[in-house]
């Protein structure tokens, strides 16, 4: 299977590639979309009516850190996908509306089977989780019998099922970490997080060759920009990135200051933040997070490494849809149980560790 092999070949070009590697979305123009989206004229009015409704049906509003500012300042809970996947496994809540992305409400499925979960637009998908399905993840594991898969959250339940591991950005480490040294490991899907954690944990891997769209389009020459116009800030880098390798490089050689640089899940950012409130901060992610680091760490000033850093499958979510979500009940996400049930455990050791 020659397509899955080390970091040192392209991955299969694909539809969701940014245009500049190959693949039909442009960054750029998601950026000038986004920029001139029409924000509801009456948000304080939308959120109160949106907050009636999750009362009346005992919803829960979970939002992931990328969510547009009026959906994140609605919702009960925003976070990372680990956090997002613990709030959903321990809520009382009859119902859970999922603001994030697909694969992201499908956990929420497999660990709250009772309870029904929506999501606001079932188009909002994830370029990275693309990159690899069940059939392909069976094709990998059958040339490594004996193999441990682990498996980023940004797959989808049926890949997950096929997993022994599930881990997110905010617990990769861990993970790696607790797998006996003398397991072959296949990491999947995202390349550049896969490299990150080889090098931290100094342990070889078979590594998928995906990527995120967004991420990977933050690349090495905007971190040389950032840096030589924001010396004195701190570097937060999320692990999916195109110019994460770039950056433990530089931290290892002691090219930039290790102390402030820092390779964490859009969490791990906001707690950084609002421990250093008065720093300066280059931030190297979704553009999503800015509202609320803002929001956490309001002394702190925020410059994106990259403007372009928009996820089109993240906007698909607007405060209309919430409310047409929870107003009409759709669009429900559901698990077929047979997949659910082989997933479940893969995933409760990620909320777990
Ligand atoms: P986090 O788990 O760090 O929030 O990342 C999720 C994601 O989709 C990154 O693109
Ligand atoms: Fe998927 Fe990338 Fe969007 Fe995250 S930012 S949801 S990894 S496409």
């Amino acid at each position: 299977m020659a397509a899955v092999a080390r970091l040192s070949i392209s991955p299969r070009p694909h539809p969701t590639l940014p245009a500049e590697r190959g693949g039909a979305i442009s960054l750029e123009s998601d950026a000038a979309e986004y920029a001139q989206r029409v924000i509801p004229r009456d948000v304080a009015g939308m959120s109160a009516e949106i907050r009636e409704l999750a009362r009346k049906r005992n919803a829960v509003i979970l939002a992931h850190n990328y969510q547009v500012p009026e959906v994140q300042d609605v919702a009960d809970f925003v976070g990372d996908s680990l956090g997002l996947s613990r709030q959903a496994a321990a809520t009382s809540a009859n119902v859970i509306v999922f603001c994030g992305v697909h694969f992201m409400a499908e956990t929420a499925v497999i660990l709250s089977p009772s309870k029904r979960v929506l999501i606001p637009d079932l188009a909002a998908g994830c370029s990275l989780a693309a990159t690899i399905n069940a059939e392909q993840l069976a094709a990998w594991k059958a040339e490594y019998p004996g193999a441990i898969v682990v498996s980023y959250v940004n797959t989808t339940a049926e890949v997950k099922a096929l997993s022994d591991y599930c881990c997110t950005s905010g617990n990769a480490e861990r993970v790696i970490r607790a797998i006996p040294e003398d397991k072959e490991i296949l990491f999947l899907p995202d390349m550049f997080l896969g490299t990150y954690l080889e090098k931290v944990t100094g342990r070889k891997m078979h590594v998928w060759p995906g990527e995120c769209h967004v991420h990977a389009g933050i690349r090495p020459a905007d971190i040389d920009r950032a840096r030589a116009e924001h010396g004195d800030a701190d570097l937060l880098v999320h692990p999916e990135c195109g110019c994460a390798s770039q950056c433990m490089y530089f931290k290892a050689s002691g090219d930039i200051d290790a102390e402030r640089t820092h390779i964490l899940s859009t969490e791990g950012m906001v707690r950084h933040a609002k421990e250093h409130p008065s720093r300066s901060f280059v931030v190297a992610t979704e553009l999503g997070i800015m509202h609320r680091l803002a929001k956490e760490a309001p002394q702190g000033r925020f410059y994106a490494a990259s403007e372009h850093a928009i996820c089109r499958y993240m906007k698909k979510i607007t405060l209309e849809k919430l409310l047409t979500s929870l107003r009409d009940d759709v669009f429900e996400v559901t698990v077929p149980e047979e997949v659910a049930n082989k997933a479940r455990g893969a995933i409760q050791r990620m909320v777990e560790l």
